[in-house]
């Protein structure tokens, strides 16, 4: 499983470099200024299929969910939620898009701005962050004590996450209306890579009740978002195809803002 292998990590890897980067560059400022930037939704228009399309285009060795090409962990994940849930249409969907954000790469993004687990900035950075100690470098460092500058209960859509693929996608999907993903399932793929928080339990403190139930469906989504299980499909068929493109067309109408 992803965070198993991603605690193994060793100096020197692809990763080290990318969370280094990630852990030194990211700020409260910047997260700011892109969810500016890409809260415009100007950048382009497509349907959610091209941009599902694309993702093969913007491989990045440095990726850590990379163990097989992006649209093929997209329809595993999916096949993995329909065996589950044969009738939840709207879950295998997002099985299947919520790593399209990954599209930012073709914005000219860094690996560090679009890739890697999430976490908060603002407060103190919990030791079970991946390669903490490259944190050491981020001038926040120590800054903060344990809630930093938000409030206990403050739920969970206030605190400022370090941007990448998840709150891309979930803004993209929100400031586009012709599709009908609801909010509950917008917000796992906004938290799908929040792992010191929905794996390592941290953060407890700023959650509200709402927060519960994100958690629940976070944790039942990461059980399918995995990496190489053996029952895997490896080819997708083009039956497969046609049944996911017949569900993108039942909840997407169009191009969408990106
Ligand atoms: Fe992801
Ligand atoms: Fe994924």
């Amino acid at each position: 499983m992803k965070s198993d292998k991603l605690r193994n990590y060793e100096e020197g890897t692809s990763q080290y470099f990318l969370y280094k980067e990630m852990h030194e560059n990211q700020t409260i400022e910047l997260v700011k200024e892109k969810k500016r930037k890409y809260g415009q939704l100007d950048q382009r228009r497509m349907t959610i299929q091209k941009a599902l399309s694309l993702m093969d285009e913007f491989i990045d060795p440095s990726d850590p969910d990379l163990d097989v090409e992006n649209s093929v962990h997209a329809y595993q994940t999916a096949e993995r939620v329909r065996k589950k849930y044969p009738e939840n249409k709207e879950f295998q969907i997002i099985g299947l898009i919520h790593d399209v954000g990954k599209v930012l790469f073709s914005f000219g993004e860094p690996s560090w701005l679009v890739v890697g687990d999430t976490y908060v900035l603002g407060c103190k950075f919990p030791e079970s962050i991946v390669y903490y100690d490259t944190l050491k470098k981020h001038f926040d460092y120590l800054k903060y004590d344990k809630n930093g500058i938000y409030e206990e209960g403050c739920g969970l859509d206030k605190l400022v996450l370090s941007y990448g693929h998840d709150e891309y996608l979930y803004n993209v999907l929100k400031g586009n209306k012709n599709h009908r993903i609801s909010d509950r399932y917008l917000d796992v793929i906004r938290y799908h890579s929040f792992y010191p928080w929905h794996t390592e339990g941290e953060y407890k403190q700023f959650m509200n009740e709402k927060d519960e139930e994100i958690l629940r469906d976070v944790l039942e989504f990461n059980n399918f978002d995995l990496y190489s299980k053996e029952d895997d499909i490896e080819v997708i068929t083009p039956e497969i195809k046609q049944y996911y493109d017949r569900l993108l067309n039942e909840y997407f109408d169009g191009e969408l803002n990106w």
